[in-house]
């Protein structure tokens, strides 16, 4: 079986958490989580990042940050992963969903201001498939309502918009380094922090509420506790996993976005003949060829075509189920139909296998057995 997703695993990757086992600090905040942050802070030039668990836990320790209660709304698509709304709802808020731009797959910018409401507190963009929101629209929007902007970067760790990375964009952002991941830890997870006022909470936030890490620091002499909060800290070993990763990070998105490009030039002509479309990357921004989808004309036709390449053996799959048609999305009062575009985008779309080691011959086959079943 040619899988969706795997793991580039090098014999850096190993080298560094053997060294990490060796030297028998495997607890957070070791050698490997100082050193991967710096990567970040330099690489995306950024003055704060914490290492977290998850994407999810990232989500939310944002959510704390920026003191979400009970009554506050938070402005996101429906079609996200659970964890961009549950970071949210576990401190009170109700996520507000709204469509998708049929282009992009994104938050519809435009229809943001709608569903701003004295209560709305924030918006939690989704960069889908690690293609950039339209975040000057989105900023502007949070400016002149004085709200917050948490992006959810999970899948952009990579990208651009006008030159700057997304994840850097809002107030603050998270990315996800889950396996399946383009730069991966098995579990984990990074908060950007953009504004300076929030760094001394978070990480008290992130060190069961204690000062630890000031501690570690060595700015105080002992630590204690100071404020609410949980674990998100992960363990150094998984920290050395991702130095690893992120020390390829320009081998392993040139591969991705290699076998992105073969798939993009491969299907022109299917578009062309209205068989497909294909995805769109706007005008000024960069992707980290996260995903590869195409969006088939119907349900039906998206089904037969997935389960084809499941036959002969290659994992295809479809995403998201939106979450206001889910049946938490049913408590929260929507229902089908609420968004339109969303709904029809989820049943027709189709993601294909895109991982760096991934070989011409599997690609070759891949797109073979597409065009001969829609053209054919
Ligand atoms: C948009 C989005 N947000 C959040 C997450 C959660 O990431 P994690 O598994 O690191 O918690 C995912 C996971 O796929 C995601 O796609």
């Amino acid at each position: 079986m040619i899988p969706y997703s795997s793991p580039s695993i090098t014999s850096l990757e190993i080298e560094y958490v053997v060294d990490c086992l060796k030297n028998k600090r495997i607890s957070g905040d070791g050698e490997y989580t100082k050193r991967v942050t710096e990567i970040f802070k330099k690489k995306f030039n950024i003055n704060n990042f914490l290492l977290t668990t998850s994407c999810t836990h990232a989500l939310e320790l944002s959510a704390f940050l920026i003191d979400i209660r009970k009554g506050d709304e938070v402005i996101m698509p429906s079609y996200t992963f659970v964890s961009t709304a549950n970071a949210f709802m576990l401190r009170g808020a109700r996520p507000v969903f709204v469509d998708i731009d049929p282009l992009t797959l994104n938050m519809d910018s435009t229809t943001i201001e709608e569903h701003i409401t004295p209560k709305t507190k924030a918006i939690c963009p989704v960069h889908y498939a690690g293609v950039p929101c339209e975040m000057d629209s989105i900023n502007a929007t949070a400016a002149e309502h004085d709200i917050f902007v948490i992006e959810d970067a999970a899948q952009a760790v990579g990208s651009t918009y006008h030159g700057k990375y997304a994840g850097t964009l809002g107030d603050m952002g998270c990315y996800s380094f889950h396996e399946t991941k383009n730069y991966c830890m098995g579990e984990g997870g990074g908060l950007v922090i953009n504004d300076p006022r929030y760094l001394e909470r978070a990480e008290i936030l992130r060190e069961k509420g204690t000062n630890r890490s000031q501690f570690i620091q060595g700015l105080v002499d002992k630590y204690t506790w100071h404020d609410i909060g949980s674990s998100y800290l992960p363990s150094d070993l998984l920290a050395a996993l991702l130095t690893a990763q992120m020390e390829r990070f320009e081998e392993i998105m040139s591969k991705r976005l290699n076998i992105w490009d073969i798939y993009n030039e491969a299907f022109k002509e299917l578009e062309d003949d209205g068989l497909v479309i294909r995805p769109h990357v706007p005008n000024g921004c960069t992707h980290n060829a996260h995903i590869y989808y195409l969006i088939l004309p119907s349900e039906e036709i998206r089904n037969g075509l997935l389960n084809h390449l499941n036959n002969n053996n290659i994992q295809a799959v479809f995403h998201y189920m939106p979450l206001h048609i889910s049946t938490m999305g049913g408590k929260l009062g929507y229902k089908k139909g609420d968004l339109q575009v969303t709904e029809q985008l989820a049943n027709n779309i189709l993601r294909l296998p895109i991982f760096v080691d991934l070989d011409d011959k599997e690609l070759i086959k891949i797109i073979d057995l597409i065009i001969q079943f829609l053209k054919y």
